[in-house]
């Protein structure tokens, strides 16, 4: 069976990243080989996980780039490098611009933490979300895997997970229930949804 060779695109915690790899580890992702986990931060501790996990590491910083362009190609080299086939963006704080994102056209996943196209688009992220899904009094919130394009949160929708709002819920305290209740859950199921798909896809070419 062919396994689709995922790169894993950091900025943080890692916590979503932690989420994939148990996923795998338990054998629910049979169609994806978690092949590169590559952050834009050298000390993000998602790297450590991925080292704990036995998983190739690679850092891409903006700075050392010197330019959107430079480093939209430093990252292109990597996965180039590892024979990438799909990227799932798992807490990565840095837009793309469309000259990369069209290279990854239904080969590139995103996860955000509320129920996409509501609290989404630029500026909207981390804890931000959060507190604007508070601050307009919603009552139901969640998370959302979509395909990513040049669009910030724009892609199509891939999956959802509705989360209650609690009375007296803080921005840290639904961002950490949206977490637990949705993110981890979804974005393990969809990578291998579309990993599964491309897998499928690549099979009918082989024949
Ligand atoms: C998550 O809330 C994710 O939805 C958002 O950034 C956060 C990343 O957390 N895009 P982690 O690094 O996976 O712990």
């Amino acid at each position: 069976m062919k396994r689709t060779k995922i790169a894993v695109l950091v900025s943080g915690g890692g916590t979503n990243l932690q989420a994939i790899l148990d996923a795998s580890a338990r054998g629910e992702l049979p169609h994806a080989e978690i092949a590169l986990v590559l952050s834009n931060h050298k000390k993000a501790y998602a790297l450590e996980r991925a080292a704990a996990a036995g998983v190739p590491t690679a850092v891409v910083t903006k700075k050392q780039a010197g330019s959107q362009a430079a480093f939209e190609a430093a990252m292109m080299a990597e996965l180039v490098k590892y024979g990438i086939e799909m990227i799932v963006m798992a807490g990565f704080m840095s837009i793309l611009t469309r000259d990369f994102t069209d290279q990854w056209t239904e080969r590139m996943i995103n996860i955000h933490p509320s129920l996409l196209p509501a609290f989404g688009g630029e500026g909207c992220y981390g804890l931000h979300v959060h507190e604007m899904a508070l601050s307009r009094g919603v009552k139901v919130t969640g998370a959302t895997v979509h395909f990513v394009n040049e669009i910030p949160d724009g892609g199509k929708i891939i999956a959802q997970k509705a989360v209650n709002v609690e009375p007296g819920d803080t921005p840290e305290r639904l961002q950490r229930r949206v977490m637990e209740q949705a993110e981890w859950i979804i974005l393990p199921q969809a990578v291998e949804q579309v990993a599964a798909e491309l897998a499928h896809r690549e099979d009918d070419l082989n024949v």
